[in-house]
Parts: structure tokens; sequence; C-alpha cells
């Protein structure tokens, strides 16, 4: 993820751009730059790579200056390369800017800036900034700044730097973080604590839609239309630890928490405004290429096979597709039948595991058509695929997969409805109904992340158990896969995911007094159907927690305790529910005593067969 660092003051600014860029750099980044005002101008320096290669390349030559912004990134729009490092500057070099977040309107910017002559270096969105600025600028950096946040849409944190006005930087923010750090005859900026907690403990946190003028000995305030603000000084109490994880106590819960804005930012861009349809940018498919496709495989490993599930789902039931999901190790050796008809999609939140990389090399020898939904821009699946749908997750840090499986959800569930458009498989309306639906989905997200207290009892009534089974119907059942394996991978309980009319015939010899059964139940039309399977459990004494839709009272006679999500269309059903059973799985581990970001045994990606 994006970091963001910013000094004004007395000392030499470089110091602690380095420093503090370092102190981010447990987010994952794939390169850096600094710009310095020297006291005539700014002198920008980037370079692709780690932190130690923008070190080594001003070892010689340090920029010289007290005022200056530093940005650590992490690739979104356009790929890890020297000129698509920020900072970014517009044409005359006299404006720089750096950005965490995307811009969504970029292309139509952009567009319209080179009609006016703007030549860009980079295939950023953030560029489009800096030539916006100096677009606007007419003797009032403050005014060019308010202009260009009227017309930029998207997410930001955005901190701006100007030949013409070295005394302060403009910073400002909508759904990204930003702090500022106060000291003394001089001030910080960030995205993240870590990268001030050694200047200062003295900060304030920018809220969505405020503007911060920094100079080195003030700080102001004020909204988009000038209306000042004071704001609460807090002091961080935090260790250095504690501050990467954002003062929670695991990467895995911190990535649990940022789930809501995940989800939104995989949204960014692709809904249309008024709800009639997908834009999927990087696809622009026609009728004809859908035609085209006769079938389609989606091929994963683990969690991200997980989200194939769904997304065979989705894909088959809205946009009338035929799929076939396959584990990636299983895929490269069946001599599967694939060609130049079937389109293969891969799945990989790193974009390096092996496995799914040689299935996608395979597919792609076969003569098929190749997507890869991943969630690291540049990585080598990303790469190879034909085409690719970026997840937009940020950097995923613990072991655990969370945030990574429900943007891949909400990818699949967006690529669906976008074929399904164009073969007009779905009726507009229904699509509305649809779209509307996942514009929900951040705020649900957070609406079930407030209240854990009763997931954190049935963790530690239930986290000594030693078997664990989840059952569920049609999606339900692909949720409880990954709730099964979130929990054994972290607790290392023993927990099995079954179709819940498949336990009848074999499994139901394992269930005996007291083994806890977690029900899935949110699919209306097989709902009937699981409540017999849940009597079924409950007759051989299984202690039922059932987790189903708000609203659905008759649940509660049927189960021992019960877990409800806030109703959403049953398609988005699994991107809800698999958070309380993340959650679960987290606070069983704790019960435990285990490791919850690093488990034993498993490593983050797997690039070996
Ligand atoms: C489980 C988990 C793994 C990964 C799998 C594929 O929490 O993280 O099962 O999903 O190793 O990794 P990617 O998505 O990087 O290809």
């Amino acid at each position: 993820m994006c970091g963001i660092v910013g000094y004004i003051g007395p000392k030499e600014a470089a110091q602690f751009l380095i420093e503090g860029m370092s102190k981010l750099e447990y987010r994952g980044y794939d390169s850096a730059g600094i710009a310095v005002f020297d006291g005539h101008k700014i002198n920008v320096e980037k370079t692709v790579g780690r932190l130690g290669m923008l070190e080594k390349k001003i070892e010689q030559a340090p920029p010289k200056g007290h005022t200056g912004i530093g940005h650590t990134r992490w690739a979104t729009h356009g790929r890890p390369s020297d000129v698509n490092s920020h900072p970014h500057t517009d044409c005359t070099g006299k404006f720089v800017v750096v950005h965490n977040g995307i811009i969504e309107n970029y292309l139509h910017i952009k567009e319209k800036l080179i009609e006016k002559g703007h030549t860009f270096t980079s295939e950023t969105d953030t560029e489009v900034v800096a030539h916006l600025i100096e677009e606007y600028y007419d003797g009032d950096f403050e005014a060019a700044v308010k202009k260009v946040l009227a017309e930029i849409e998207g997410s930001y944190a955005l901190v701006f730097m100007t030949e013409y006005e070295p005394d302060k930087i403009i910073c400002t923010k909508q759904d990204n973080p930003l702090v500022i750090g106060l000291g003394e005859g001089e001030n910080f900026i960030a995205s993240d604590i870590p990268a001030i907690i050694n200047r200062t403990r003295k900060t304030f946190i920018l809220s969505d839609g405020e503007m911060a003028i920094v100079t080195k000995d003030s700080v102001w305030v004020q909204n988009r239309q000038g209306v000042p603000i004071t704001k609460k000084i807090f002091e961080v109490n935090w260790d250095a630890e504690a501050a990467e994880k954002g003062g929670y106590e695991h990467f895995m819960i911190k990535e649990i928490y940022e789930q809501p804005k995940a989800i939104r930012e995989t949204m960014l861009g692709r809904l249309a405004k008024d709800d009639s349809s997908i834009i999927l940018d990087e696809l622009k498919w026609t009728k004809e290429d859908v035609a085209a496709i006769k079938k389609i495989v989606i091929v994963a490993c683990g969690t991200a096979y997980h989200a194939g599930i769904v997304g065979k789902y989705y894909l088959e039931q809205l946009a009338r597709m035929p799929v076939e999901v396959d584990i990636a190790s299983e895929f490269r050796y069946r001599s599967p039948l694939v060609d130049e008809s079937t389109l293969a999609i891969v799945i990989s939140q790193s974009g390096e595991t092996s496995d799914t990389l040689a299935a996608l090399k395979e597919a792609k020898r076969l003569g098929a058509r190749t997507l890869a939904v991943t969630n690291v821009v540049g990585s080598s699946i990303s790469r190879e695929a034909d085409q690719v749908i970026y997840t937009w997750a940020g950097p995923e840090i613990a072991v655990a997969s969370t945030k990574a499986y429900t943007t891949q959800l909400i990818s699949m569930c967006l690529l669906a409805l976008y074929i399904a458009g164009l073969k007009e498989a779905i009726a507009p309306e229904r699509l509305k109904e649809l779209i509307h639906g996942l514009k929900e989905l951040p705020a649900q997200a957070h609406e079930l992340l407030e209240d854990v207290e009763p997931i954190k009892t049935f963790a530690q009534q239930y986290g000594f158990n030693e078997d664990v089974f989840f059952i569920g119907r049609s999606l339900d059942y692909a949720v409880a896969l990954e709730g099964s394996l979130k929990l054994k991978e972290i607790s290392y309980i023993h927990a099995e995911a079954y179709a819940a009319g498949e336990l009848k015939h074999g499994t139901l010899a394992l269930i005996v007094e007291g083994i806890p059964v977690i029900a899935l139940a949110t699919q209306k039309d097989v709902y009937e159907k699981t409540l017999s399977n849940i009597k079924e459990v409950k007759a051989r004494d299984a202690v039922v927690i059932g987790l189903a839709m708000q609203g659905d009272e008759q649940i509660k006679k049927y189960v021992d305790h019960t877990i409800f999500i806030p109703a959403t269309e049953k398609y988005l059903t699994p991107i809800l529910a698999v958070i309380p059973l993340q959650l679960l799985a987290y606070y069983a581990a704790i019960t435990r005593g285990c490791d919850v970001d690093k488990p034993r045994n498993l490593a983050k990606s797997v690039t070996v067969e």
C-alpha cells in the first residue's frame, strides 16, 4: 500500500522523508521517491525498487532543503517503474504531488488536459492532479487546490508542494488516512502514525473533505468551503510495533477491519452512477468477444480457489456461462479440455503462486484466452495473463487471507454482471438492484464489524473443541469452505465444510454430542432444505451456531446460537457471511494462544510447487 510522508521545518527534509518512509516499508511497496525544495526549485528523486535503491541514488548528492514530501508506491494504475513512481510533477516542474488512493475520473481529465497541451510522462492516475493544479494556479495555491478537489472523483490522500509558495505544504484526504504530526517549529505529515512517532507524539488525524495548510509554525485546517476547523490533538502512546498494526494486535484483525474500505475501492469507478452497468475499462469486451467464449475455467489455490467457487455461481447464474472450477495443482496435470473458445480465469492475491502461474501457462499453451484476477500490479501472473482485473485490496500481510478474499468475490461479481450485461442475460431492473446492493456492502460490512462480542464469546466457548463442522447449501456451502479453511489454518482446529445435503452420505457418522456445527442459512431458495439438515445434526446433539440474514426469526427455533448478517441480495451474502467466520477463526486462534499472523508451516506467498 502506498505511503506518504512530508516535512516542513528547520532540518534537512530528506533525512526525515527517508526515515519516515522506512517506517512504512512493512506495508509493502514497489518504488519510492522524494521531492525537496532547495530554496530555488523543487528537486525530485525517485526510483522503482526498494528504499535502499533510492538511498543509493541520492547518496552522493542528497537533495538539500527544509520542505519536502515523499512516497512509497504500491502500484495500481501503471506498472512499477521509475516514471510511475511518485512524486509527480506538472509540465513546468513547479508543482509536485504525492497521492494514495485512486482518482476515478482520471482518464477523462487526462484527455481534456492533453487537448489543452499538457504532456504526460507516466501511466498513473495521480499525474492528472499535478497538471490540474498547474492549469488552475493563478497566484493562489490554496484556491488552485480547491479547484482540483472540485474536479477529481475517487479516494485519496493528497499532499501538494509548489515553488511559488514554498513556505507551505497543502494536504487533503477522502477515504484514505492522513495524519499531521506537530513539532516545535516543524511539522510532519504522514499516511500512517509509524512514520512520525520517532519525531513527535502530538498528532491529529484529518477527516474526509478537510484540507490542512501546513507551515513550519502552524497548521490551519478548513473544510472545502473554507470554514476553519479546530482539531483535537492526541498523544500517541503506541510503541512502534503496535503503530505498524494501526493499534490492532495483529495484521489479520487489522485486515479484517479494512474490508469495508477494500470492498469500496474494488468497486471504485466500476459501477455506473445510474446503477445501469458495470464499467470494466481494463477489459473493454464487445458482445462478439463474449459470444466467442464457450466455456470458462476458473483456476486458483486455497482461499482464492474458494473465491473461484463463488465465482462459478455468479457466472453461471447471473451470466449463464458454463463454468468449471479447479485447484491449480490439479488442473495443470489433468489434460484439461481447454481450447481457443475457453476463457481461463486465474485468481491469485499475490500473483506469484507457482501452481496458479503454471496453470495459467498451461491454459495459454492450449490456446485459451486468459484473465487474471489479482491484487498485485506487476506480479508474474498479471504479466503472463492476456488481461487483468485488479482487486485493489491493498497489501495483505497476515498469512491468512481475508480482505483479498472479499475483494476477489466483488471482482468476480463485477465480471459476471459485466458479461451478463453484454449478453443481455440479465434484466436491466435486476442489474440495477444488484448494483444497488453492491453499493450498500461497505456500510453493511462496517456494521457487522461493530459488534464482535458474541463471536468472541463463541470462540472462547468452543475454541478448545478439536473438531468443528461447517454446513451450507449453494453459496453458503462455498462460504463454509472458506470459513473452515480460516479456522484450520490459524487455530489448528480440525474443521470440515460440507454441502449440507451431503452430510447424510457419510459425514453424519462423525456428528456426536457437543460437536460444534456452524450452519449457514442465508439462501432463501434452499432455506427449508438447510433447516432439515440442521435438524439432522441437532438430532445427534450437535451444538449448532446458525448464520442467517437479519430478520430471520425462524432460525432461532432450530439452533443453539445465532449470528446475523445485514440483509442483502442473495448473491452478495458470501461477502458479508465470511466476515463473522473470519472473526471466529481469529478469536479461536487467540483463545488457543496461536501465532495468528504467522501460522505454523505456512507462507504468505507459495512460490514452490
Ligand atoms: C489462506 C491463504 C491461501 C492462499 C493461497 C493462494 O488464507 O491465504 O490459501 O489463498 O495460497 O494464494 P494466492 O491468492 O496468493 O495465489
